[in-house]
């Protein structure tokens, strides 16, 4: 992994993004960004707190201003809010100085992964199969359009997953 270089972990919630980031920053030595709980420390509130009192578009903006001081300092392994593909910018900036990893996961995959979330604004009310495959569905074109690669985690031990974002960043 060149040392400047970041690698976005990309994908739909529940992918896995967080855990395989925190693997992967652990077997590289690199930094490890979890960009929600980035924006949730900058701000001192919850991801939830800041949908409600601020709305969804003030949420992806600390988004995108976060991508682009990520991209400026290079050098760290980022687990993406799963929308963080939707802004084309952002996209642009994470492939800058970066290589975007896509972890694919089926919609039953997620919800038994997220089933008992509650910190998930899309999903608070939305808690079901249908709702995440037609959310899937309509954001698939933008993940599949960012990716630079693509891992499919369904039914796959981390290990395993971890191998295959090694070998691909090697
Ligand atoms: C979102 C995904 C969440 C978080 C926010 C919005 C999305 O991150 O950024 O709730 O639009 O898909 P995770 O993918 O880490 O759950």
């Amino acid at each position: 992994m060149e040392r400047n270089k970041n690698i976005f972990l990309i994908g739909f919630m529940g992918c896995g993004k967080s855990t395989m980031a925190r693997l992967l920053a652990e077997k590289t030595g690199a930094e490890l960004i979890e960009m929600d709980e980035t924006i949730e420390a900058e701000a001192g509130m919850s991801i939830n707190e800041i949908f409600e009192e601020y709305g969804e578009k003030h949420f992806r903006d600390l988004e995108s201003e976060l991508v682009r001081r990520i991209a400026e300092k290079g050098g760290a392994v980022v687990s993406c809010g799963g929308g963080a593909i939707l802004r084309p910018e952002n996209v642009e900036n994470m492939k800058k100085n970066g290589q975007v990893v896509y972890l694919s996961a089926e919609p039953e995959t997620i919800y038994k992964r997220v089933r008992h979330s509650t910190t998930r604004p899309l999903l608070n009310g939305n808690m079901n199969v249908e709702y995440i495959t037609a959310l899937m569905e309509e954001r698939l074109p933008r993940y599949l359009a960012a990716a630079d690669k693509i891992i499919i985690v369904d039914g796959k031990e981390k290990q395993d997953v971890l191998e295959e974002i090694l070998l691909t960043i090697c």
